[in-house]
């Protein structure tokens, strides 16, 4: 199929590369001039695992090209794919703003394109409150009499694992009305849906106990959108439920670690996200959890449960900076060292990021601060630059005061404590995310301070 994809960000990009290697030809369309310089020269301006790999493959093979033309790149398009960003405003009302130029932009290639050829199937991919799609096609019918199909196929890629996540989905969500949407959907994923290719690198192998074929939710469009928002919420729910289990443990003597494993052996709470820690952050959990909290609001419903996930994840970094402010006291000319600046391993993302309100406060609190992340010092250094950025741990461990990690990067959990410990001026180690293996640790003399434990 001929696909245009809108918005080459985290999302568009691992789509856009994705749908390529299975053998669609994809126009990718890019507005930011940085982002779209590096794609023209054939480099991923993000990092995700696979993605550099596949993008110079399918480059070569000439299925996947970018522009900031959306005329040329949909007006031919069976499929227009939307996947520009949709943050919050400080309300927390949706900004639809990048949504609603792309919406334009492709009014304007229906005006240009070929009468013969069907009309294309426009589909949401961003993440957007459940209604949007009917704003989107009366915004459109506005625009153009020229005819379209509409779908909703909410996005579910984890950062860090985009390319595999997209490869291998657990399921695959499609809010339409009619049939023939539907259909050109299922022609757009059949690869995916019957796992009907190969998988040799630059593809990830497939997970093992992956289930094929992928499950399909065929929905009403307001209904793919909602599944989104409620994916997200119950996730961020998942994860600031563990966190004020993890507080209380801390009142009473109880270890988190020892309680998030004996809940999730049950199948219906199931193990993952209860790992406590200093919160979630990132580009989606927060602005979504806000988003539906606001648009509930919108619709004369309080959600009472979801604004009290969003407070406790606020709260819970400031609970964890207190504990190091109580540790570390005076804090004024100590040197502290932060191993993990993206809001998470596996990406060079900083949106959110815990570790950067943390810089924030800790340099107001007069300390000197040494940083280091496989991936995202670049993007850190130009919202943060009160602090001296290094290229690994050993370096951010030299004459510190106390190491804080804040990104479970697997290099950090791996580290030689015991080199660590011998360069560093203190012995605290503040572990934001409970991932370090703690005996070790004591045993080269560090004293570990975590969540919970
Ligand atoms: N990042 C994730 O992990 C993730 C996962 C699932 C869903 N989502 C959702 O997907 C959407 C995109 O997220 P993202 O993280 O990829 O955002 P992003 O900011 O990384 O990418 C969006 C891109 O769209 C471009 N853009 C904006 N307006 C444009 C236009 N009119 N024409 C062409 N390009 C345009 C921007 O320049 C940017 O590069 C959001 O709604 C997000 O909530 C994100």
């Amino acid at each position: 199929m001929r696909v245009a994809v809108i918005g080459c960000g985290y999302v568009g990009l691992a789509t856009s590369t994705v749908l390529a290697d299975l053998g669609h030809q994809v126009a990718g369309v890019e507005i930011d001039r940085e982002k779209l310089g590096k794609l023209a020269g054939g480099q991923a301006p993000i990092y995700e695992a696979h993605l550099q790999d596949l993008l110079t493959a399918n480059i070569s093979a000439g299925r996947l090209a970018f522009s900031d033309d959306h005329t040329a790149s949909c007006c031919d398009a069976d499929i227009i794919i939307i996947a520009v960003g949709t943050p919050t405003r400080e309300t927390w009302e949706i900004d639809l703003g990048q949504l609603e130029s792309a919406v334009d932009s492709i009014a304007e290639s229906l005006e240009a394109r070929d009468e013969s050829l069907d009309p294309p199937v426009v589909v949401t991919k961003s993440t957007v409150p459940s209604g949007t799609s009917d704003y989107l096609r009366e915004r459109l019918t506005t625009r153009t009499d020229r005819p379209f199909r509409i779908a909703s196929n909410p996005e579910f890629l984890r950062e860090g694992q985009a390319i595999l996540d997209t490869f291998y989905p657990d399921r695959i969500v499609v809010g339409a009305e009619d049939e023939e949407t539907f259909a050109a959907l299922n022609e757009l994923y059949a690869g995916i849906i019957g796992q009907d290719f190969d998988d040799p690198p630059p593809r990830p192998s497939r997970p093992q106990g992956f289930s094929i074929p992928v499950p399909v939710v065929r929905t009403t469009t307001r209904s793919a959108e909602m599944i989104k928002y409620a994916a997200n919420a119950f996730l961020a729910t998942k994860i600031s439920f563990i966190n004020e289990i993890a507080n209380l443990c801390e009142e009473v003597g109880a270890d988190i670690g020892d309680v998030a494993y004996g809940i999730g052996l049950d199948a219906r709470i199931g193990p993952q996200f209860l790992r406590a820690g200093i919160g979630y952050g990132g580009s989606c959990f927060p602005k979504d959890t806000k988003a539906l909290h606001q648009h509930a609001g919108s619709r004369g419903y309080t959600f009472t449960l979801l604004n009290a996930v969003i407070e406790v994840n606020r709260i819970q970094r400031y609970r964890f900076l207190a504990k190091i402010r109580r540790e570390l006291k005076p804090l004024l000319g100590k040197t502290l060292g932060i191993l993990g600046l993206a809001f998470k391993p596996g990406t060079d993302d900083i949106r959110e990021a815990p570790s950067i309100d943390l810089m924030r406060e800790l340099v107001r609190d007069g300390v000197q601060l040494r940083a280091t992340d496989p991936k995202a010092i670049e993007n850190a250094r130009r919202v943060f630059d009160e602090c001296e950025y290094v290229e690994n741990a050993y370096e951010v461990a030299h004459d510190c005061d106390a190491i804080i990690l804040v990104t479970e990067w697997p290099e950090f959990v791996g580290l030689d404590w015991g080199r660590m410990a011998e360069a560093m001026r203190g012995n605290l180690v503040f572990d934001g995310r409970n991932c370090l293996d703690w005996e070790k640790l004591e045993g080269v003399g560090l004293k570990v301070v975590g969540v919970g434990r």
